[in-house]
């Protein structure tokens, strides 16, 4: 069983640092390294949606519309700005959702769902007494037979060192340790540090899609599913 605080060998410029099984007193720790990691993706989300020619042409059609009927610049610069300032509400409301489903899901109950369920495992990264990372697995209900990697984040003040990396590679361990060919995960578009970090780990892009939800279809908010196949060589050293 892989159960013992794990001493993470590639860390030495972080004394202090261990990897070990989640306890009940980590609780607001993780949620709240779950919260700040996924908030943080707002204004990468909203550039993405500046990029889509859909809402460039909304914008483009409602400023020249405006212009044409109003004859005054100030009419559309306001309808733009405002327009602008809903999508980015709106984005942040979406996010917000996402987080309390979330909380109110599997990080509520992280003790039921990972630790006393078969094939399923929560870690936090500790540095001097203190969790700066999360990383949960589960039996991977889309591609049975794998394990899924979940709630990867590290503290903002945290990122840079290796931590993902080597939580990464402690689902990894586990994951072969029982037997299973492969490790499967889902990230977003938006996510593009998560997406270099399971690259360079040797994870394969396997497909991306959107989700059904009509606003996702609208903006093109893609998901991206990685597999990290065990059998051919695992993740990359480095
Ligand atoms: C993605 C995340 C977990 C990375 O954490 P981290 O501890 O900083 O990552 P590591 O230090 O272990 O980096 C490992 C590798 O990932 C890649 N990487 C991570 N952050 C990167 C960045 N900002 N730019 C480029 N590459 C990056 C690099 O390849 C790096 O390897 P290297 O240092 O040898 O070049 C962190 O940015 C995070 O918590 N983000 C918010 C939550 C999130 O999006 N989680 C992913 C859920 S799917």
């Amino acid at each position: 069983m892989f159960q013992g605080p794990t001493a993470v060998p590639d860390l030495s410029a972080m004394s202090g640092l261990t990897i070990r099984r989640y306890e009940n007193d980590d609780d607001e720790a993780v949620k709240e390294i779950f919260t700040m990691g996924m908030s943080e993706h707002v204004p990468s989300s909203f550039v993405h949606l500046l990029k889509q020619p859909l809402t460039q042409m909304i914008l483009m059609g409602t400023f020249c519309a405006l212009m044409a009927s109003s004859k005054s610049f100030l009419l559309p610069v306001v309808a733009v700005t405002l327009l602008l300032a809903g999508a980015k509400q709106l984005i942040g409301y979406l996010f917000s959702s996402y987080i309390n489903e979330s909380l109110k899901k599997d990080l509520n109950r992280i003790r039921e769902t990972y630790l006393e369920s078969k094939d399923a495992c929560f870690w936090v990264a500790e540095s001097d007494g203190r969790v700066v990372g999360t990383v949960g697995c589960l039996p991977c209900k889309t591609q049975p037979g794998c394990i899924e990697l979940k709630r990867l984040s590290v503290r903002r003040s945290h990122r840079g060192l290796g931590i993902a990396k080597a939580l990464s590679r402690t689902v990894g361990d586990f994951t072969r340790e029982r037997g299973f060919p492969a490790v499967i995960l889902y990230t977003s578009v938006v996510q593009t540090d998560a997406q270099k970090l399971y690259e360079h780990l040797g994870y394969k892009r396997l497909r991306e899609f959107v989700i059904p939800e009509t606003i996702a279809k609208l903006t093109n908010f893609t998901v991206i599913e990685y597999r990290l196949d065990l059998n051919a060589g695992g993740e990359k050293d480095d």
